[in-house]
């Protein structure tokens, strides 16, 4: 066996030959002729000249030797429902969709916006895009109209795929009220929206836009729609992350690279094997549902389990903490993919659930999305008595930057540590203000990396090429190299430990959400003068939001009707905004904020002084008094 150190060398110092070793793992139409264009560093074009496709790696290339096995296995505790889709049924439904689409308009290049609940449909709508060429822009379904209205704007979409609704807890949850609000609320207009309609909320369609998923399936029933074949870095998809300011990020990947990432880190970190079932318990909202819900476990010839409800409910609706540890035993899942939250939600149930199945088959839990405490990494280790592999990535990367490449060498993990870097990704940690290399171990500093990015990372921001070298690439002075805007520190022995973000992006149940976008939806209340939002430390969720406010009429303050009034108008203003995912657990009303004296937000300082830590040098802080309310307000939470 190769030992991982020799493998990372060869990825680092012969990236050209170790890329095209690693492109032999999927199949291409046309080969290509360069493997690593970076002559316009911080873009890189890989396998230019080739030309390859998506969907063909992920259905029609399993059809020769594994037609009549599982693919996509849609389960839902909402409904009571579960379906499999063998290769073969995955073939046809994409191909009815793909048919759909067209019939719709789409065209290669163009962007369908899908803004769906976990169904089946979603993915065969991914599917079909990436199958004609059209670029997909999957919003998460917990955002509400003006999120799902800002990337309508950013994305121009000539097509929009949703459903009348989802389900949380049984509660239906509309869907096509907020999209029909969101549609009214951009400038740019879809041409044709496309509906699943699952009967679990009324919908009102509108003549001659909206189009029913039912029909266009009957009509295009027998359609055979063929892979478009697509230049390696043709863009596969977009999907929205947030950052410093108010407007999300439209992260875009290509095809041939993505494809290559994927199937190199199935085979590599997950070590997930064809004919093999995989379950990740992400949404196809987040950068976890693209990788490992839809594209990697299908590249890979695996089936993949969709899986719509909570993590403590059963299929007969009834309290079940066990629901998912049923599903592993039901369909032999052997690679398990989740985030630190959900275990965190499951140590609260009873622990005999863990020994109830036969969980033999699985051979790993991967954890990702916000730092794994160590209390909870050992609870489900002793419970699931398999390796718990903490992974540290990004939107932006696509799949894993620093975990353990179990597939090449399973050395041990550290408690605390997401681990090492891998193939293909020059790590390195930098002073934040002097840009010096820090290699001392503990030596704290921001985690970044030098270019060429491998492939699956990110191409550029859609269609802003300045934002995205200016954000990421021109953030430590006198380097070009990307940060990850993450504080990190090497061990002795190479493994990194991630210390939380150095800029105002928040994680809430492992759910990345921009402070700025929640201050700017509460600052469109009519009473609020000025607000801040800063993320505090939670038991459950990792991190909750905190919004500090300044009213306009602060005599308001003396009446705790009123503010109790106020607090909940704020937060329906946010789930309506943004969706409840971005909701703070608590708003409470100031009179001033603690600012530096040239009026910059002290955001870090707020935050300390919630977590109960030292707030550190506040000689730059224009008035004490400001903190002091903080102080005081956070007693009352
Ligand atoms: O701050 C890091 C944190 O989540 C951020 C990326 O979130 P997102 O773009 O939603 O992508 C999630 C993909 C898994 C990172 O910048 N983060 C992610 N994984 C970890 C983590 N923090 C600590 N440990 C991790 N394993």
């Amino acid at each position: 066996m190769t030992s991982y150190a020799d493998f990372y060398r060869q990825s680092i110092d012969q990236p050209d030959a170790f890329w095209a070793d690693q492109a032999g793992l999927i199949e291409w139409h046309k080969p290509f002729d360069r493997v690593c264009n970076y002559d316009n560093p911080p873009f890189v074009n890989w396998y230019e000249g080739g030309q390859t496709n998506l969907c063909h790696n992920a259905v029609d290339r399993h059809l020769l030797d594994r037609a009549g096995q599982p693919a996509l296995i849609a389960v839902s505790s909402e409904t009571g429902t579960e379906k499999i889709y063998t290769f073969a049924d995955l073939h046809g439904e994409v191909q009815r969709m793909a048919a759909s689409l067209k019939a719709l308009g789409v065209e290669k290049g163009d962007r369908v916006l899908i803004y769906m609940p976990m169904i089946a449909e979603a993915a065969f709508a991914m599917l079909a895009c990436a199958r004609i060429g059209a670029v997909h822009c999957v919003v998460f379904g917990g955002f509400a109209s003006g999120s799902l209205a800002s990337r309508i704007e950013d994305a121009a979409p000539k097509v929009i795929v949703s459903s009348d609704g989802g389900s949380r807890g049984g509660k239906a949850l509309p869907y096509k009220p907020l999209l029909d609000e969101a549609i009214r609320l951009s400038s740019h207009k879809p041409g044709a929206v496309l509906l699943a309609d699952r009967g679990l909320t009324p919908m009102d369609l509108v003549a001659g836009r909206d189009h029913l998923w039912s029909e266009l399936r009957t009509t295009h029933v027998d359609a055979q729609v063929p892979c478009e074949w697509l230049d390696s870095t043709a863009i596969s998809y977009t999907i929205y992350t947030s950052g410093t300011t108010g407007k999300p990020k439209g992260v875009q990947r290509d095809t041939a690279g993505y494809a290559v990432a994927l199937a190199a880190s199935m085979k590599h970190i997950f070590d997930g094997r064809a004919g093999e079932t995989f379950f990740s318990t992400s949404d196809i909202g987040w950068v976890v549902g693209h990788s490992y819900i839809v594209y990697g476990p299908l590249i890979a010839g695996m089936a993949t389990i969709m899986y719509e409800g909570l993590p403590t409910q059963g299929m007969d609706k009834k309290p079940n903490g066990g629901i998912w540890w049923e599903l592993v035993e039901k369909y032999k899942v052997t690679v398990m993919f989740s985030a630190p939250t959900a275990v965190r939600v499951l140590k609260k149930q009873d622990p005999a659930l863990l020994t109830k199945y036969d969980l033999s088959s699985l051979r790993a839990l991967f954890l990702a999305g916000e730092p794994l405490d160590e209390p909870t990494a050992r609870w489900i280790s002793e419970g699931l008595r398999v390796p718990i592999i903490d992974n540290y990535w990004q939107t932006e990367s696509g799949w894993p930057i620093l975990t353990i490449a179990n597939g090449v060498e399973p050395k041990p993990s550290k408690f605390g540590s997401p681990g090492i870097p891998m193939y293909g990704y020059n790590v390195k940690l930098l002073h934040e203000a002097t840009g010096e290399e820090l290699t001392a171990p503990g030596e704290k500093g921001v985690v970044v990396i030098e270019g060429p990015t491998p492939p699956g990372f990110m191409q550029t921001i859609w269609q802003d090429d300045a934002r995205f070298v200016n954000t990421y690439w021109k953030s430590i002075p006198g380097k070009l190299v990307y940060s990850t805007f993450d504080w990190g520190i090497r061990d002795a022995d190479g493994y990194f430990f991630i210390l939380g973000r150095t800029d105002d992006v928040i994680n809430v149940a492992g759910h990345r959400l921009g402070t700025r976008e929640i201050e700017e939806s509460i600052s469109g209340h009519g009473q609020v003068a000025e607000v801040a939002v800063v993320g505090v430390a939670d038991g459950l969720k990792g991190q909750v939001a905190m919004a500090f406010v300044v009213l306009k009429d602060s005599s308001v303050m003396g009446d705790s009707a009123a503010c109790g009034k106020l607090e909940a108008e704020i937060m329906k203003r946010v789930d309506g905004d943004l969706g409840a995912v971005a909701r703070p657990a608590r708003v409470r009303f100031v009179t001033a904020l603690p600012k530096t004296r040239s009026g910059k937000l002290l955001r870090r300082v707020i935050q300390a002084v919630c977590e109960g830590r030292d707030a550190g040098d506040l000689t730059s802080m224009d008035d004490p008094g400001a903190l002091q309310q903080i102080r005081d307000r956070m007693e009352t939470v």
